[in-house]
């Protein structure tokens, strides 16, 4: 089994979406010690917008440039580990009422025709099918069923939608939110979050 743990908080050791992605790595590996782990940090090592040229390199079109072909090597190593992997662990703040942009930075380069999804006659199908993705979803407000700003969430809806359209439907939020709603809001939904990944099966 292969797991790949993906963070993307600015927040560094002050961060729930990485104590999380934490708790959750170290829950699964405990069940599976056998897994291979892949870590990939987004803050510590951001990738940039999408260029036109990585973009026309996956058309065929051979880049010149040493930087874009670095670039163009990393995209293939990060859609590599992407489909080499059985579950994906997603530490996913919401910022401005959707996911950071290092994180949408990361989902631009594993959109790959041909390899994650494909064009059919009845239209998109995906080709991860298979997959389990984890999300560590905070957020300062509360955007939950039933709230006044749900409308808002741009973050748990995107995900679920773009995972979605790469064939992926098993996908499960750990959720801590209310976390700017003061101490004892932040406290209670930490632990809450905590005690949901102690009940994660492998
Ligand atoms: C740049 C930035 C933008 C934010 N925007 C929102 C927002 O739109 N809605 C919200 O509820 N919380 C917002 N927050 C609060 C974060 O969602 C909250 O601090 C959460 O803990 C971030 O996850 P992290 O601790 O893993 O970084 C924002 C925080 C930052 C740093």
């Amino acid at each position: 089994m292969t797991l790949l743990h993906v963070d993307s908080s600015i927040l560094n050791e002050q961060s729930v979406s990485r104590q999380l992605t934490a708790a959750i790595v170290k829950h699964l590996s405990a069940a599976k010690p056998d897994a291979r782990l892949i870590h990939t940090d987004l803050a510590a090592d951001p990738i940039n917008h999408l260029s036109s040229a990585e973009f026309l390199a996956l058309q065929g079109v051979e880049p010149q440039d040493e930087h874009v072909k670095q670039a163009v090597a990393r995209n293939a190593k990060l859609v590599d580990d992407f489909l080499a992997a059985d579950i994906i662990i997603v530490g996913a703040p919401m910022y401005n009422f959707t996911l950071p942009t290092q994180l949408r930075a990361w989902l631009d380069r594993l959109a790959v025709p041909g390899k994650t999804f494909r064009y059919a006659e009845n239209g998109a199908e995906g080709l991860a099918k298979d997959k389990r993705v984890i999300v560590a979803s905070t957020r300062g407000g509360l955007y939950g069923e039933g709230a006044p700003s749900a409308f808002l969430d741009h973050q748990e809806t995107y995900l679920r939608s773009f995972f979605g359209f790469l064939g992926i439907t098993d996908i499960t939020f750990i959720r801590a939110e209310g976390l700017a709603l003061g101490p004892e809001n932040r406290t209670a939904a930490i632990d809450a979050a905590v005690s949901q990944v102690g009940s994660l099966t492998a």
